[in-house]
């Protein structure tokens, strides 16, 4: 019954991934999945999650499921996180998801119930889980001209001329920071101009925010999707907490909708329970009592920044001394972009060719894309990844 399946598409990051776990080079170098890595090159758990943890495990009575919204305390620290002070009238309503990811696939089919012809619109590029998510939900999906591959800034012009066209029936897809795969972000006067078009074109914001805090600082990289949030009266935010508190496997993320009344907001979440009961029930527990622990004591939640501010800086000088290497080495400003670009990553601009000379003969494994995780380097690395780079012909 099952053989008239159409071949399965492959991920390109989870493929990478499998790839490199086969290689049995010694010397190899994952810079392919988004995860973040220290100085040793361990993905740490943060010291303020493990503190979290230990208050947790002494304290749990139970495994009885949390029920359908997940873990409030968690969906109410979330949403104040991410919106401040913009939710005093009562018009958004967060649920927790498995992930970011989680609360995308909520966020779709809540969208195809509503308008099964709406059309979404997607960054090109874009997070490459983006376009199966909303296609397997039946939405159709189109891109919108985002990266400069030239200069690898945001070409801001053509992002602002798209949104003054959309209207009613579009959904308009941004990335709140630190852009997957490209690391280029919009300016704060680029997000202004598209939160004065939005309520003018009606057409409905979705947010999906993963990477806060490994930018320019934890609320400087909400503060574009808050204007923009802040302008409109419906808007989805998807948000993961696997990056910025290293959740990655407790599958940790929230969906937050913004709606024209606290009713209407409501009923927006209640239908997004009704999806997720029927595709996994009840989201896992544990990653978003640590969120809560965490943001619901002072101690911890500044533990948890300084540690954050950690994390970023060393994106921050990793990105320097690749960019300062790979000018010595060039003598050309053409990978000077990696200084403008923010959090975990980077679209290098090398040939099909070379990045497959650098993964076979380096066995350094970036994205067929070109994406680079900075967060997978150590200072150790920096030198070898920069020949490969030249050796490749670039
Ligand atoms: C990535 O882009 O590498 C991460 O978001 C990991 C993932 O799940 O794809």
């Amino acid at each position: 019954m099952l053989n008239t399946l159409a071949t399965p598409r492959a991920c390109p990051i989870l493929s990478l991934f499998n790839e490199y776990l086969a290689d049995a080079r010694h010397q190899k170098l994952n810079l392919g999945v988004g995860v973040y890595q220290d100085e040793t090159g361990l993905t740490p758990i943060m010291a303020a999650v493990k503190a979290a943890e230990a208050r947790l495990l002494g304290n749990q009575t139970t495994k009885v499921y949390e029920g359908i919204f997940g873990n409030e305390t968690f969906n109410q620290a979330i949403q104040t996180m991410m919106l401040g002070g913009l939710n005093a009238d009562g018009r958004a309503s967060t649920l927790q998801t498995p992930g970011g990811t989680g609360a995308l696939n909520l966020m779709a089919y809540l969208i195809a119930s509503a308008r099964p012809n709406a059309t979404i619109w997607l960054s090109d590029p874009s997070y490459v889980n983006h376009r199966p998510v909303f296609e397997m939900a039946g939405l159709t999906v189109k891109t919108y001209r985002y990266l400069d591959w030239e200069s690898q800034c945001v070409d801001e012009d053509a992002v602002i001329d798209l949104a003054s066209q959309l209207g009613a029936g579009d959904v308009f897809l941004l990335h709140g920071c630190a852009h997957n795969p490209s690391g280029a972000d919009l300016s704060l006067a680029a997000w202004q101009a598209l939160a004065e078009l939005a309520p003018e074109r009606g057409f409905l914001p979705l947010i999906d925010i993963a990477y806060h805090g490994l930018g320019d600082g934890l609320e400087p990289d909400i503060h574009g999707a808050r204007l923009l949030v802040d302008a409109v009266e419906e808007a989805l935010m998807s948000v993961s907490c696997s990056k910025n508190f290293g959740l990655y496997r407790e599958r940790t993320g929230a969906a937050i909708v913004i709606a024209e009344s606290e009713r209407q907001a409501k009923r927006y979440r209640e239908a997004m329970c009704e999806m997720a009961r029927s595709a996994y029930s009840m989201p896992p527990a544990h990653g978003a009592a640590i969120v809560a622990e965490i943001l619901g004591d002072g101690g911890l939640t500044s533990q948890w920044k300084s540690e954050l501010l950690t994390m970023s800086n060393r994106l921050i000088s990793l990105r320097h001394e690749l960019a300062a290497a790979l000018k010595e080495q060039t003598q050309t400003s053409r990978f000077d972009f990696l200084i403008r670009h923010k959090g975990m990553f980077s679209i290098m601009g090398l040939s099909e060719e070379a990045i497959n000379t650098i993964k076979t003969q380096y066995g350094i494994y970036l994205l067929p894309s070109g994406r680079i995780n900075i967060a997978g380097l150590t200072s150790h690395d920096i030198p070898r990844l920069v020949e490969a780079i030249i050796a490749s012909g670039g």
